[in-house]
């Protein structure tokens, strides 16, 4: 019993995103949307996650919910150990600044700063007074040591993203948030961004979430989730593009028949 108990306490440390009975309902009566339907998963520290599902089937709800942008209806969300479902708004957004990093489609940088202060942006709004140095560190992880000084219009979409996560890095997040990351990008660029991320959980120790529809961008993930109408109804280890794109046609080929495991 106690050794249960200690293990599964272990288990419950080493998670970077725990999410246990997660509802999340947008309205009320009739109109009611069940976004999310009972959601519970743990995310291993350092390993790299795909959430893949069909339009509407829940993904930019539970990634909005697991990072602390939504509040679940029910349930508890953990991000690195700390439990964030009770956290007044300015605890939450200390949270967000200090333990999560973002990568958006549209990689929202900021026009007017320069590359290294949009990537020392994060540190600042903590009220620390980061020096040059992290940030030559962090642009020279994601390969753009020399653009330090440039302006992001100045750079192409994929060094764009690459400034995006050398953001997102810098405060040595517990975890990494990205949403469809590659959206907005070629085919080789994004296999570039992607190599990045990849890179960040395998060398840097970063834990990567990233919602995503497509194969082959889910196929660089340790595993790939799916989402059916709010509910995680299938996963695959070690992916391959031609296995997720067939398990994605068949899940779309049942919603809505109620395919929540
Ligand atoms: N603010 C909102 N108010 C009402 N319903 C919402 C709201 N946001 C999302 N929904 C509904 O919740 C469900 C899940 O939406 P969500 O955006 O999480 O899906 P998704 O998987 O990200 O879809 P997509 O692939 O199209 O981005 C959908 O039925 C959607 O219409
Ligand atoms: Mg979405």
């Amino acid at each position: 019993m106690r050794r249960a108990a200690v293990q599964e306490r272990a288990e419950t440390d080493g998670y970077a995103v725990e999410l246990r009975g997660v509802h999340r309902r947008y309205g009320r009566g009739a109109g009611a949307v069940h976004a999310l339907r009972g959601v519970d998963l743990g995310l291993a520290r350092g390993t790299f996650t795909a959430v893949m599902g069909p339009s509407g089937s829940g993904k930019s709800t539970f990634l909005q919910c697991a990072a602390g942008l939504d509040r679940p209806t029910s349930g508890s969300v953990r991000l690195g150990g700390t439990e964030i479902t009770g956290l007044n708004e300015n605890k939450l957004t200390e949270l967000r600044r200090t333990r999560l990093g973002f990568v958006f489609q549209a990689f929202n940088l900021l026009p007017s700063l320069t590359v290294e202060d949009n990537v020392l942006l994060p540190l600042r709004l903590t009220g620390q007074r980061p020096g040059r140095r992290r940030a030559e560190e962090v642009l020279g992880q994601v390969g753009l040591a020399d653009k330090a000084r440039r302006r992001p219009g100045e750079l192409s979409g994929g060094q764009q993203q690459r400034v995006a996560i050398a953001r997102a890095l810098v405060t040595r997040p517990d975890v990494v948030f990205a949403d469809e990351p590659t959206g907005a990008l070629d085919t080789g660029t994004a296999a570039e961004v992607l190599g990045l991320l990849r890179h960040a959980v395998d060398r840097l120790g970063a834990t990567v979430v990233m919602v995503t529809h497509d194969p082959v961008a889910a196929a660089w993930a340790d595993r790939a989730l799916f989402l059916a109408d709010g509910a995680f109804a299938d996963a695959l280890d070690r992916p391959s593009a031609e296995a997720v794109a067939t398990r994605m046609t068949a899940l779309t080929g049942r919603v809505p028949a109620g395919v929540a495991a």
